[in-house]
């Protein structure tokens, strides 16, 4: 949508594990009857994208295709490790090959371990916890690799912190499959009553109530946030890596707060004990994306609770029929 707005094309590739064709008429619905383009297939299919190279006049590519649950890359890291990385080397090979190099990355804040000071800037040593985050960091590596190679490639690593929300229409959202493991689906199901209560992993780390501090970024400043990115890298050769975030962190009891407020819900919860391989606290230092891409997040934390709200009155079954 956001792409669109700003007067590209897009041609969307996707083996839609984690989602559903059924976006596509929501995106048609939002966009006046208009979708755009869909091809189902595989990232790491190389015939597949040598035939959209060669039959596309393709300019740029946003590569978002990976897995990111950090249990599901502990018990299944070769699935991981395929997907994510072997994806991004097939995808990387297919546009060297067919002259396409202008690549924006989905990173993570993930890259950054366990920051050693918040707000986190870009320059922040790099490290990984879970396999998950060990593909984010190789596929950054490999980019970074590559474009020292060839120096007309023009790459954007973005590294997300954590994105909620949901388009404002109610039409778009996440739908995560079985239990989520995320805080605002969870928190989100509490309140529509298919889960009973909110489990608070640990209310013993040094942060302001003692649950743990995240930087909620919307998902649509997230969209125009890669606008902006993919703007930038087409306009000059090179490599950037810039955090999207929105530079304030808010805690898990924050968050439920916020949630009852844009809901007037009550948010049942119980404090349970850290879960494993948690941060205290990740929030983004945003400097950099103001300065270098000129965008910065305009959506609250209220902004974002309502709209995952009312995406999930809407959709309780997700993309699925009720
Ligand atoms: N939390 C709870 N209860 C829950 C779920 C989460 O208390 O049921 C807490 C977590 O302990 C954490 C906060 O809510 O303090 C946010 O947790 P999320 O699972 O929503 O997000 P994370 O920050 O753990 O994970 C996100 C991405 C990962 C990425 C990670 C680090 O989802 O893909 O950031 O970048 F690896």
């Amino acid at each position: 949508m956001a792409l669109a707005a700003a007067g590209f094309e897009p041609l969307i590739l996707d083996n839609y594990a984690n989602s559903s064709p059924r976006v596509l008429e929501r995106l048609a619905r939002i966009g006046g009857g208009r979708a755009p383009r869909a091809i189902q297939g595989d990232v790491r299919d190389r015939a597949l994208l040598d035939r959209l190279f060669a039959e596309n006049s393709v300019k740029a590519v946003i590569h978002f295709a990976g897995l990111k649950a950090v249990g599901d890359s502990v018990s299944q890291p070769l699935s991981y490790y395929d997907n994510n990385v072997n994806g991004s080397l097939v995808l990387a090979a297919a546009m060297q090959a067919a002259g396409v190099k202008t690549l924006v990355f989905s990173s993570s804040a993930t890259v950054y371990g366990e920051p050693e000071r918040t707000p986190t800037p870009e320059t922040a040593p790099l490290s990984a916890t879970n396999p998950y985050g060990r593909t984010k960091l190789m596929v950054e590596q490999i980019l970074v690799d590559l474009q020292h190679a060839d120096p007309s490639w023009n790459i954007g690593l973005l590294r997300y912190f954590n994105p909620v929300g949901a388009h404002q229409s109610g039409l778009i959202g996440e739908h995560p499959k079985g239990k989520p493991n995320n805080l605002m689906p969870f928190v989100s199901q509490v309140a529509v009553g298919v889960r009973e209560r909110l489990t608070v992993h640990g209310n013993d780390y040094p942060t302001v109530d003692g649950t743990g501090v995240r930087d909620y970024i919307h998902v649509l400043d997230l969209a125009e946030g890669h606008v902006a990115a993919l703007r930038h890298a087409l306009a000059r050769p090179g490599l950037f890596a810039v955090n999207l975030g929105t530079g304030q962190g808010a805690s898990v009891l924050e968050v439920i707060t916020a949630f009852e407020r844009a809901t007037g819900k009550k948010i049942a919860y119980e404090i349970g004990p850290r879960r494993p391989g948690d941060v205290p606290a990740s929030v983004a230092d945003t400097a950099l994306a103001g300065s270098l891409l000129g965008w910065r997040a305009q959506r609250g934390l209220d902004q974002m609770c309502a709209d995952s709200w009312r995406w999930q009155c809407a959709n309780p079954n997700g993309y699925d029929e009720p």
